[in-house]
């Protein structure tokens, strides 16, 4: 009885823990790096670490701006079907924007 309702509890966890363990993964890589603080920011780590390592946000920073930065999540949007929700590409947009647009 006892295991049972220890596999039961899992089970209802296990949606939580897959959010987590996404950024989990993040933090014990060799890749790893914490993006900026700003709002928006947990929400960007989580979308745009599902294919790849955050480096390729300041690594791109310098070269982008707004319109670089939308479309550049249109893209990951399009061609490789990041999914990620229109409210969220826009909140995504504003941070990026604020933190990691080095081009004027
Ligand atoms: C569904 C998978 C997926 C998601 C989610 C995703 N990307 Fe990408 N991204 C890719 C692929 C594939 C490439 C190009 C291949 C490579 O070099 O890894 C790429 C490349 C990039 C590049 C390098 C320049 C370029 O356009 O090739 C940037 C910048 C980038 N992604 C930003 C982001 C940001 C910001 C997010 C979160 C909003 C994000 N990506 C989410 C798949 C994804």
């Amino acid at each position: 009885m006892r295991g049972a309702r220890r596999r039961a509890a899992a089970l209802l966890t296990a949606p939580a823990l897959a959010g987590a363990s996404a950024l989990l993964w993040a933090a014990a890589g060799a890749e790893a790096i914490q993006l900026k603080d700003a709002p928006g920011r947990d929400l960007t780590t989580g979308r745009c670490i599902i294919c790849h390592s955050l480096e390729y946000i300041p690594s791109n920073a310098p070269a982008m701006n707004r319109a670089g930065w939308q479309k550049s999540i249109q893209k990951m949007k399009d061609r490789f079907g990041a999914p990620i929700t229109d409210e969220e590409a826009k909140q995504i947009l504003d941070y990026l924007d604020g933190s990691y647009s080095g081009k004027s």
